[in-house]
């Protein structure tokens, strides 16, 4: 559940790799003011689910500047709409130290599955300037650990292998595909993943 087609793109595309399917439910989702993006999926996914008895995700994702005290983190989407990259930009004009953060949280439930939830991060830092065209939000800023460019200026293809929501992803398709091997079981009465 997620309104956001490039969100989606991207976890259909981790996911498939997995052979998972899922489909995109256009669904606004009710979302708590939490500084936790745990909390807030869980919270989403959980009122989602009540009546529905397919597998539901609930994705909620942000950017953590660390010298920003995490700002905008869980009001990544307010700020991006708001202030934009420039904004955040001119708000680190002088800051030399530009450690960051990027966490997805996937939160899973339905009416047979308790909420469960699955997060992943990939650390770096913020550019100097907007750099890239590719991705989408703050991708132009973003510039992962260990690397030169930021994700706006690298192809689908390794953001998909590196960033936070291949990572969440991951780790959710490996619980749902062991569950499918009945390891452990997923008591759901569908498999798709709506
Ligand atoms: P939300 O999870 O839909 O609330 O997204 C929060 C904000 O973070 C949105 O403005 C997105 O544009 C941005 N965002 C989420 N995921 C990514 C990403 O993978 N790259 C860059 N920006 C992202």
């Amino acid at each position: 559940m997620t309104e956001n087609p490039d969100k989606f793109r991207e976890a259909k595309s981790i996911l498939e790799a997995q052979g998972i399917q899922i489909r995109q439910l256009k669904r606004p989702k009710v979302e708590v003011q939490d500084s936790s993006l745990e909390k807030i999926a869980r919270f989403a996914v959980k009122t989602a689910s009540v009546d529905h008895t397919g597998l539901l995700l609930v994705e909620d994702s942000g950017l953590f500047i660390d010298v920003l005290g995490g700002f905008p983190g869980p009001f990544s989407s307010y700020v991006y709409k708001t202030i934009g990259l420039k904004g955040i930009l001119s708000l680190m004009h002088d800051q030399r130290k530009r450690n960051a953060h990027f966490q997805t949280s996937i939160a899973v439930a339905s009416t047979n599955v308790s909420p469960r939830v699955f997060t992943g991060t990939v650390r770096g830092s913020v550019s100097r300037e907007i750099r890239g065209t590719a991705g989408f939000g703050y991708d132009p800023i973003f510039i992962p650990e260990g690397f030169r460019e930021t994700f706006g200026q690298t192809k689908a293809g390794f953001k998909n292998k590196t960033s936070h929501r291949a990572r969440a992803f991951l780790k959710f398709a490996n619980w749902y595909n062991r569950s499918r091997t009945g390891r452990h079981r997923v008591r759901t009465h569908k498999r798709a993943l709506k």
